[in-house]
């Protein structure tokens, strides 16, 4: 297996690091082990020579490589993160990844969050009149095309229905924001009728908020567009726990190809102090082992991941007092009891 491995800016590099060290161990129980090439793709690059998402990186990828693992970008020197929104939102839209996977899990089961990915208030379309002085407007238009919604949702129910799911909520705006509401609905319901073991339920986005945060197990699955499920995966992220703790995984429906990378971005506050939690980008790993077909290193993972963080040596997000290098240390420590009846090097 190859990855493609993006450690980005901040913490994004400090939790890679760590993800690289699990891999490493990994990659020793799997068969034709695991390689990868790291890009620098980041802020330094763009302030040094100006280039972002390099010419025809989409491509590269997926010509090249399994999977795409990324820790995160964003950087206090470039102002609404230009360089990170050009490389991030390049690779969604590039490589087709519409389906935005979010877990929030939680002890009293797991909601599966499923976020659009690519379109929505995300598309990039839009401009300012008359800029500047009193009589600026400035538009960032929201657009659904009817064939992304379909590909997304029928990838995401087939996916909830894999999992066992029995209940599918979309989290949408239709009062509000009546033309995109309404085409989302009647994907919606539609699609519904090819799943006759899912029960579709549909709520308005602020409503769906208040519920998730009072009881947020009533939910199992949940579909919604770009810019509600970045919003609702943040308030998932601070039910589980924090930041440190929220894996994604973004797939193309149609070429199965794949993108991992925490919910957090690059934690300017917390970055060079070596506290990053690493939790997140870990449990992408065991998503990607996953995705890829190596369930019996990702179920070990998971767990000692599980184990890892009842230790006191979590990072300081979660109360402990471990270092990004200790907390990883210990999910190694851990990994090393569940792997070695399967390590071909001991074979
Ligand atoms: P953030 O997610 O970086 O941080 C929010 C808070 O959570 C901070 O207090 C931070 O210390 C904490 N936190 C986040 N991850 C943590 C971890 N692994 N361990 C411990 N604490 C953690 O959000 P922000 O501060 O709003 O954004 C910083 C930069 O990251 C911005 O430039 C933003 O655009 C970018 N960003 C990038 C991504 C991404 O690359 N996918 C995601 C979100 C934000
Ligand atoms: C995320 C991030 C990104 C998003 C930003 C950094 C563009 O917040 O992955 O959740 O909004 O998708
Ligand atoms: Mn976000």
């Amino acid at each position: 297996m190859k990855l493609a491995v993006i450690p980005g800016d901040g913490i994004g590099s400090e939790v890679i690091d760590s993800a690289l060290r699990v891999l490493r161990r990994t990659s020793r129980v799997i068969d034709s082990g695991i390689s990868w090439d790291v890009f620098d793709w980041g802020a330094e690059r763009w302030l040094t020579d100006g280039v972002g998402l390099p010419d025809g990186a989409p491509h590269l990828l997926r010509a090249n490589y399994d999977a795409v693992l990324l820790g995160a970008l964003g950087d206090p020197r470039i102002p609404d993160m230009a360089h990170g929104r050009e490389i991030l939102l390049g690779l969604r839209q590039g490589l087709d990844l519409c389906v935005n996977y979010r877990p929030v899990v939680l002890p009293g089961g797991t909601v599966h969050l499923y976020r659009e990915n690519t379109q929505g208030l995300y598309a990039g379309v839009g401009g300012a009149i008359r800029r500047g002085g009193i009589a600026e407007v400035a538009i960032d238009e929201c657009v659904y095309t009817r064939e992304t919604v379909e590909r997304f949702l029928r990838y995401s129910l087939s996916d909830l229905q894999r999992r066992g799911s029995r209940r599918v909520t979309l989290v949408h705006k239709s009062n509000a924001v009546p033309n995109t509401g309404s085409l989302w609905q009647d994907v919606f319901r539609r699609e519904l009728r090819e799943f006759p073991d899912l029960a579709g339920n549909e709520q308005y986005v602020d409503a769906f908020c208040y519920h998730l945060v009072r009881n947020p197990t009533q939910f199992d699955g949940v579909v919604t567009s770009n810019l509600f499920g970045d919003v609702v995966s943040d308030i998932g992220a601070a039910l589980m726990g924090g930041l440190g703790l929220a894996a994604s995984a973004s797939i193309s429906p149609d070429t199965g190809f794949a993108l991992f990378e925490p919910v957090h971005g690059s934690a300017p506050d917390i970055a060079g102090l070596g506290i990053a939690n690493p939790y997140a980008v870990l449990m992408c790993v065991v998503l990607l082992l996953r995705h890829c077909g190596f369930d019996i290193p990702a179920d070990a993972l998971e767990q000692s991941l599980s184990d890892a963080v009842r230790t006191e040596v979590t990072t300081p997000d979660l109360g402990g007092i471990g270092t990004t290098d200790q907390f990883t240390g210990e999910v190694l420590r851990q990994l090393d009891l569940k792997l070695p009846a399967i390590d071909r090097d001991r074979k």
